[in-house]
């Protein structure tokens, strides 16, 4: 199974142009890198722009909205990223439940449409902290539950899990980073979960993939287990050398 390395660019860089340039970097990047699937996540504006010419890498989208279509004024629906050969979409960011106030309804009811509307998703979860009582276990648990409400059976394989805890977002001390055992630990946890709900032949349907400070250094490490399926990668993304030898190590994992 080829691993995910998907570019969660937010809300960079400032122009086309810039975007386009790190696009066609990131493209060349990916070519012949066939053990795995890179997936770029730019912002809405720049979607259009860089549709052209795209094979060796996937669109992805950072959030849409849960109606299909009608007046809601400044959203994005499921059908409009399609038409520009969008296939995945990020959903429930850390900095969208916290910066926009998206709860769990939000997540859940986006989730569903995305899911319905033909997109592939990328389900971010994750802790604000890691507390030595273990409640931290708990709330992944409930965010986990609660999005994946209403979820059939049959579109699971549609879905990865990002386990991205919110204190190893854009770390610069790689001291806070989660160790690979601890990020380990956790996709196992998230598969437990699932099977939970589902059973333990459907739960391994869903990827669970690691976000929080990933780099070029701890690429390895953290793809080096079988149980996390991918990186999702924030800054580094937007270093065209950095993100190239992400691309290039993880393809060796
Ligand atoms: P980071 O961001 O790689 O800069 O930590 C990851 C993310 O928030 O998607």
């Amino acid at each position: 199974m080829k691993k995910l390395i998907i570019a969660n660019w937010k809300m960079n860089p400032s122009s086309l142009k810039e975007a386009q340039r790190l696009f066609n970097a990131v493209k060349k990047a990916s070519i012949s890198k066939k053990n795995i699937r890179t997936i770029i996540c730019p912002p809405f504006p720049f979607l259009a722009g860089i549709t052209k010419g795209r094979s060796s890498v996937v669109l992805g989208a950072q959030d849409v909205f849960w109606e299909k279509k009608g007046a809601y004024t400044g959203e994005v629906s499921c059908q409009m990223l399609r038409s520009l050969g969008v296939s995945y979409v990020m959903i429930g960011h850390s900095e969208r439940r916290e910066n926009l106030k998206e709860d769990s309804e939000i997540v859940r009811k986006k989730l569903k449409t995305a899911i319905t509307e033909g997109l592939n998703v990328i389900l971010c979860v994750g802790e604000k902290k890691r507390d030595s009582d273990g409640s931290y276990l708990h709330f992944v648990k409930e965010e986990i539950i609660s999005a994946m409400k209403g979820i059939k059976r049959q579109d699971l394989s549609k879905i990865t899990i990002t386990y991205e805890p919110i204190w190893a977002i854009s770390s610069t001390k790689r001291s806070k980073n989660v160790t690979p055992k601890d990020a380990v630990e956790m996709s196992i946890f998230i598969t437990r979960i699932l099977s939970t709900i589902y059973s333990a032949k459907l739960a391994a349907k869903v990827k669970v993939i690691y976000g929080g400070s990933a780099d070029p250094e701890n690429t390895k490490d953290y793809l080096s287990n079988e149980y996390i399926k991918g990186l999702l990668v924030g800054a580094e993304s937007l270093k065209p050398a950095r993100f190239a030898k992400i691309l290039e190590v993880a393809n060796k994992v």
